[in-house]
């Protein structure tokens, strides 16, 4: 059974008698370990009432596309953001018929094309519109544009009719969404990444250190177990759960890092270097606390070991991945770093942008490689994770 740990699930609510089933999918999406909020049309209101899904999902439904107290929390384009996985269930004929015009008409056929998010349908309605032309067109274009449909399923619908067009069930289509999540696209290949900061002791209580906060890297950890690859993490200390089936090796410097990503070469087919490292440690490490003495001391500074440099150099080496964070000229420093530190691939970061990157939970990159690059839009950090997952999928080789 596919799980749905540390997803958030956007679940659009629209008007048809099925809308009673999306209180019983709330619950089920939240059994399998997903976040879950909740946009209903206002058909979808006219069916079940935003309270109740309110009551399920722990937070305020949003029904409104021009609605300033909504857009002063979670407005709609944060919304778009904040998905994994935008999954419309029940997806009525007319809703299919908008989707597939990109109208933006609504909240939810606006958040439908402003997320960067895989888009779910689980239509359902009357089997004679659903049979009809206009609606096989729309439900065609739509999964040419690589909108994943679930069901309809058939059987005795609302309306006495037979065939189908009745909403698939809701354990049916948590299945298909968890099911998207593991791709298999790396099955079976040996995963290692670094992830967080590290740590330069000064002396036994004191280092140097940075603000990393490692989720990017536990983000493409995730991505890269539902890829299927076997996967280790070695992680500088962070606060964060480790990610389900994954080996997380902690350590504190540079040095550490190093000495454990160059004992899982052997068994590593693909290495991606998140971590931000210090590119300095002290000189020297006291055995004792330093005590308070002279106004000013001046500290010594060495340079520490280039972890993913020294991987990519091994004579054995495995796809490596690096990123670069930059502020201005992004992507000729990332390509130059790329060339210097032999690397197959790098992620780019635009950190001059304070709301992403270091310690927000969304980012927005270009990954480049040697013969082109694709920019990865602005979204959540596991959504970012799986594209670069998968541009890691199409290029090693
Ligand atoms: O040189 P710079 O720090 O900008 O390079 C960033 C890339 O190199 C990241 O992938 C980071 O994880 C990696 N790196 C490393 N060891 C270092 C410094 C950076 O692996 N000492």
């Amino acid at each position: 059974m596919a799980h749905l740990f540390n997803r958030n699930i956007l679940l659009g609510v629209s008007g048809g008698i099925a809308a009673y089933k999306s209180a019983e999918l709330v619950r089920e999406l939240q059994e399998r370990g997903a976040q879950v909020r909740v946009i209903m049309t206002r058909g979808a209101q006219e069916f079940i009432t935003p309270l109740t899904l309110q009551a399920l999902s722990g937070h305020p439904v949003h029904t409104e596309l021009l609605d300033e107290r909504a857009e002063l929390g979670m407005g709609h384009i944060e919304l778009a953001r904040w998905a994994d996985l935008l999954l419309i269930a029940p997806a009525t004929a007319d809703l299919v018929a908008r989707l597939s015009t990109g109208r933006a008409d609504d909240l939810l056929s606006t958040v439908a094309l402003a997320t960067a998010a895989p888009v779910m349908l689980a239509p359902a309605m009357n089997q004679q519109m659903w049979k009809d032309q206009a609606t096989a067109a729309n439900i065609s274009t739509l999964a040419e544009r690589g909108v994943h449909i679930v069901g309809p399923a058939a059987g005795l619908q609302a309306c006495g009719d037979v065939g189908p067009g009745r909403m698939e069930a809701p354990s049916a289509i948590v299945d298909a969404a968890g099911n998207l999540f593991a791709t298999g696209e790396l099955a079976g290949k040996r995963i290692v990444i670094t992830a967080g900061p590290t740590r330069e002791a000064l002396d036994p209580v004191r280092y140097i250190s940075n603000n990393s906060s490692g989720k990017m890297g536990y983000a493409l950890a995730q991505a890269a177990v539902d890829a299927g690859a076997i996967t280790t993490l070695v992680s500088g200390p962070v606060n964060l759960p480790a990610p389900r089936h994954t080996r997380v090796m902690d350590v504190h410097s540079a040095e550490e890092m190093l000495e454990q990503c160059l004992s899982l070469l052997p068994e590593c087919d693909i290495f991606i270097a998140c971590a931000a490292v210090a590119d300095y440690r002290p000189a020297a490490t006291e055995d004792h606390k330093i005590k308070k003495g002279p106004e000013a001391v001046t500290l010594q500074l060495v340079r520490t070991p280039d972890i993913v440099a020294t991987v990519a150099a091994q004579a054995q080496k495995p796809f490596t991945v690096g990123f670069a964070a930059e502020t201005n000229d992004v992507l000729a420093y990332a390509r130059d770093k790329m060339q210097r530190k032999g690397l197959d691939m790098i992620v780019a970061n635009d950190v001059a942008d304070q709301s992403i990157g270091f310690n927000s939970d969304e980012n927005a990159v270009t990954v480049l490689w040697p013969e082109g690059q694709q920019v990865l839009q602005r979204a959540n950090k596991s959504t970012i994770a799986r594209q670069i997952l998968h541009l890691v999928a199409q290029h090693y080789r």
